[in-house]
């Protein structure tokens, strides 16, 4: 497998003086082409640090993170916001999907600013996939929490980025929905998409195939689970 992301002594400190915080330290991690990985850890361990450095919206106080050869913190802002749009998707736990847009109109944004044509026949594309052929037109506060989750899925695909990030994407669902947005992810692993999850919660990482366990903001274990 090719390698697709490399963290390099990455740390990130906020704060300044006695109020200091040291959400990661030293991080060294790769991520293949691929992959669908989990970081694990409890409350404050750095997860949501690690997924944000990794998105390109964090820059990390040292070390450095190389995609595809992209130095992506040593790129102008402008530069970064392109890397973004070109590799990455999001889902976040609160799914952030806009209230006033419907279900395929939350997925055609990430085309609006794309240079993709047929937006569309793109988002409706996706969606049918995710099985919500008949939900085009609903607002979110119209939809039940798993097909919530589905059009934040799509939102995130529809641009067929490189790397998909989730940060604790079954959060704020319940235990069915939240498996069935497992299955999605597994389903979307299967066809080749790379996946970073980060969650803490042991059942969420059902079905990755990579578990690294962070703890005080380092990398305490990383392990190559069995397929089941
Ligand atoms: N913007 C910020 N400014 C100051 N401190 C922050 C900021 N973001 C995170 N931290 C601190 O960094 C540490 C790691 O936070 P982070 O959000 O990465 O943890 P987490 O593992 O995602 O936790 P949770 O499971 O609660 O989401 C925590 O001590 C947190 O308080
Ligand atoms: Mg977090």
């Amino acid at each position: 497998m090719s390698k697709l992301v490399s963290l390099e002594g990455i740390s990130k400190h906020y704060g300044v003086g006695e109020n200091e915080v040291i959400a990661l330290d030293k991080i060294d991690l790769s991520i293949n082409q691929g992959e669908y990985v989990a970081g694990m850890g409890p409350s404050g361990s750095g997860k949501s640090t690690l997924l944000t450095i990794l998105g390109a919206m964090n820059p990390p106080t040292t070390g450095k993170m190389i995609v595809d050869d992209i130095d992506v913190y040593g790129l102008s802002s402008e530069h970064q916001a392109d890397f973004r749009r070109e590799y990455l998707g999001f889902i976040f736990q609160q799914l952030q999907l806009l209230p006033y847009l419907t279900a395929i109109e939350n997925v055609m944004l990430p085309l609006v600013v794309s240079d993709a044509t047929d937006h569309e026949g793109k988002a409706g594309a996706v969606l049918e996939r995710l099985g919500l052929a008949k939900k085009f037109d609903r607002l979110p506060s119209e939809l039940s929490g798993g097909e919530q989750g589905r059009v934040a899925i799509a939102r995130a695909v529809v641009n067929e980025p490189p790397i998909l990030l989730a940060d604790e994407p079954t959060g704020s669902l319940d235990t069915a929905t939240g498996k069935e947005i497992l299955a999605l992810f597994s389903e979307l692993h299967n066809e080749g998409q790379t996946i970073v999850m980060v969650t803490h919660n042991a059942e969420s990482t059902r079905g990755v195939e990579r578990l690294i366990n962070i703890k005080d903001g380092q990398v305490v274990d990383d392990k190559q689970l069995k397929k089941t």
